[in-house]
Parts: C-alpha cells; sequence; structure tokens
C-alpha cells in the first residue's frame, strides 16, 4: 500500500503490537478451526474475529486489522509492519492518533536533565514521525505534566517524594521555582516545576515550534496532565477527547519509555485501546528496564518459549 510504505520509510515500523483487551459481550461467531489458525494446522490464512460487532479485531494471516470496518467508514486505511510477536497491522486514520508524551525542557534540556541523552537522541525520529501522522491525516496529541494549584494541593506526597531533586524535599518539586538558566546569552526564566504554561513544560527545541505550529494548524492538540499516566482515574482530557472523536488506535512515543509513556500505555491497554509502543521515539534515562519491559510483552512474555493454548481433544 503507498500510505504504508511512505510511513515505513519515517521508520514507522518500529513498533511493537500489544494486545487490546476486547468487549466480548456479544461474540462473533468463531469456527472451532479458526480458533486453530495461530498455531500451524494449516488454517493460517483464515480470517478470525476477535471481539464484538462493536469492537472488534480481524486476523487474517498474521496481519491484525484495527479499523472495525464492518461498523465505522474508513477512510484510506494503511498496512504497517510491526517488529513485535504480531507481523502487520491495518489501521484507519480517522481514528489513529499518536501521543506524544513529557518531550517537555524539563526532561530533555541539556541544563535541566544532562543525562537524558537517548530521549534528546529521540527528538529527530519523532519529527518524523509527526510529519508522516500529519501528511495522512492522524492527530498528533502532546500530553505532557502540565500542573495547576489545585493539583499541588491534592496530588500524593509520594508523588512529590518522586519528583524531589534535592534535599528540601518539600521546597525542591513539583510547583517549586527553578530560577533561571543562561542560552544563547539569554536568560530563560525556568519557571515553577512542571506547573502549566512555564518554559520547563514547554516541549523542547524545534518539538515546541512544531507544536505551535500543529495547534494553529488543528493538526495537533495538547493536553496537560497530572500523574505519569495520562490516562488515569474515571477520566482526563485526553481520555474524553479520544471517547469523544472515537479514536481507538494509539501509537505512543516519549519519554521515559518506562514511566510516563508506559503508564499511559498500560491505563490506554485497560481502558480498551488498541497501543502501539513506537521504539525509536521513546526513550529514557534507564534503557535496559525499557527494553525489558517492552520485550517482555510484546516479544513473548519474557525468555520463556511461548506456550500457545492447544484444545484438549
Ligand atoms: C500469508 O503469509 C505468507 C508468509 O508470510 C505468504 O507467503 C502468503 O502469501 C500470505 N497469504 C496471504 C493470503 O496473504
Ligand atoms: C474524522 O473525520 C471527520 C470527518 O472528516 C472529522 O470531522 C474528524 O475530526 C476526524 N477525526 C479525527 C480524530 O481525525
Ligand atoms: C519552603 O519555602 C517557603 C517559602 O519560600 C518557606 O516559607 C518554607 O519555610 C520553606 N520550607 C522548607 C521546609 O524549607
Ligand atoms: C540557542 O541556539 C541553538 C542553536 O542555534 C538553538 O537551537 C536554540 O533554539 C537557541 N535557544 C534559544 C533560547 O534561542
Ligand atoms: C534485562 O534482561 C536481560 C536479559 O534477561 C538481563 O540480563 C538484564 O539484567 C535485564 N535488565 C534489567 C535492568 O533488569
Amino acid at each position: 500500500m503507498a500510505g504504508s510504505t511512505v510511513l515505513a520509510a519515517l521508520k514507522l515500523l518500529s513498533s511493537a503490537l500489544l494486545l487490546s483487551q476486547l468487549c466480548a459481550a456479544t461474540p462473533v461467531k468463531l469456527e472451532e478451526r479458526q480458533a486453530y489458525a495461530m498455531i500451524g494446522d494449516g488454517f493460517e490464512e483464515a480470517t478470525m474475529t476477535l471481539g464484538s460487532y462493536y469492537n472488534y479485531w480481524s486476523i487474517t494471516n498474521g496481519t491484525y486489522d484495527l479499523t472495525r470496518s464492518q461498523r465505522a467508514p474508513t477512510t484510506s486505511p494503511k498496512t504497517l509492519p510491526m517488529m513485535g510477536d504480531r507481523k502487520a497491522i491495518k489501521i484507519e486514520p480517522n481514528r489513529t492518533a499518536l501521543v506524544i508524551i513529557d518531550m517537555q525542557n524539563f526532561f530533555l534540556h541539556p541544563e535541566l536533565s544532562p543525562g537524558a541523552v537517548d530521549g534528546r537522541g529521540a527528538v529527530a525520529p519523532t519529527v518524523r514521525m509527526i510529519e508522516g501522522f500529519r501528511k495522512h491525516g492522524m492527530k498528533v496529541l502532546w500530553v505532557n505534566w502540565g500542573l495547576t494549584e489545585y493539583d499541588l494541593l491534592t496530588i500524593p506526597p509520594a508523588f512529590k517524594a518522586g519528583f524531589s531533586g534535592g534535599s528540601n524535599l518539600a521546597n525542591e518539586t513539583f510547583g517549586s521555582d527553578m530560577g533561571t538558566l543562561k542560552e544563547n546569552g539569554t536568560t530563560i526564566e525556568v519557571g515553577r516545576m512542571l506547573m502549566r504554561g512555564s518554559w520547563n513544560a514547554e516541549p523542547y527545541g524545534v518539538l515546541g515550534t512544531m507544536k505551535d505550529e500543529g495547534i494553529k494548524a488543528g493538526t495537533d492538540l495538547w493536553f496537560d496532565k497530572n500523574r505519569l499516566s495520562g490516562l488515569w482515574g474515571p477520566q482526563t482530557p485526553l481520555g474524553l477527547w479520544l471517547q469523544e472523536n472515537e479514536v481507538s488506535t494509539l501509537f505512543f512515543g516519549g519519554v521515559n519509555a518506562d514511566q510516563c509513556v508506559w503508564s499511559t500505555l498500560v491505563d490506554a491497554y485497560f481502558k480498551g485501546y488498541d497501543v502501539v509502543y513506537v521504539d525509536d521515539i521513546s526513550q529514557t534515562t534507564s534503557p535496559s528496564y525499557a527494553v525489558n519491559m517492552t520485550r517482555y510483552n510484546a516479544q513473548g512474555y519474557g525468555e520463556f518459549p511461548q506456550v500457545k493454548w492447544q484444545k484438549q481433544s
């Protein structure tokens, strides 16, 4: 498919697809032989449907069709190769979005996070990914820490301790003034830590410019979050928008891969979205943990040979 070739050239292929939990209140009729289709009994090319009419995947020959096209209209679905256990996915652009998490000055600027070398390395692939998504009419969603005074009152002490940079725990965490830094001879007010509208909570470098352009053009949207996950609890601004716009498939990138990206991805999975972890735009200061988490979940659960369920006769 022409579209997927373009996207693949943008390294969109660096993804592993995780299984989304599907509501199965009214299961589509499943022929018994189709349940065997994954285990090499000669029916690999049969189409298997998982889920109900309202929410389902169709799987043919290792390609997971996520478009739910019998129930909802399609525009120009794209088929993309995957890195994980599943070979390929087919997506409907109008119901697919890119979620970019925490690519903020606080986590990436060399003066504020000198160790975030891999995160800064993710900027260039993220730019290409944004361009690919915009080109195919798929929304780009910026999901970032953006705290309010109310959040400072209600956020638990465990989070304040976790984000405290110094020995003065109470005054060196969310909401505290981070002073100034100098860049190219200009003094920058870093602002209060991860507060909405502060400089440190803005996307880093060229991503800030791209975010502004995208929001102006209507291709991108901005969502503040007040926990590691942008989809925690009963509802969040991001969750409400996804629900109201009937988006079902989410691609994830940002920092840190094993923290904010991962917890948002896991919450999305729990809430029933199809979730795609994009390897080269998800980075962290603790890469071996992220590698193990994603490998464990996307490539057959750790180092044990994957046991396929087989019906006993
Ligand atoms: C199924 O996949 C195999 C191996 O990738 C390929 O040879 C075959 O042509 C595919 N069949 C269909 C119907 O796409
Ligand atoms: C899907 O397409 C409709 C009709 O063009 C448009 O109004 C809507 O914004 C699109 N949704 C997304 C998430 O792109
Ligand atoms: C934190 O800062 C406030 C205002 O500057 C000050 O009144 C307070 O004593 C400080 N708390 C600690 C534990 O240093
Ligand atoms: C400082 O210079 C670099 C390199 O030219 C540029 O990328 C960056 O945006 C500049 N920073 C500011 C605050 O102007
Ligand atoms: C990741 O997994 C590899 C292989 O099992 C192991 O050697 C390594 O210690 C793990 N890394 C961490 C941080 O646990």
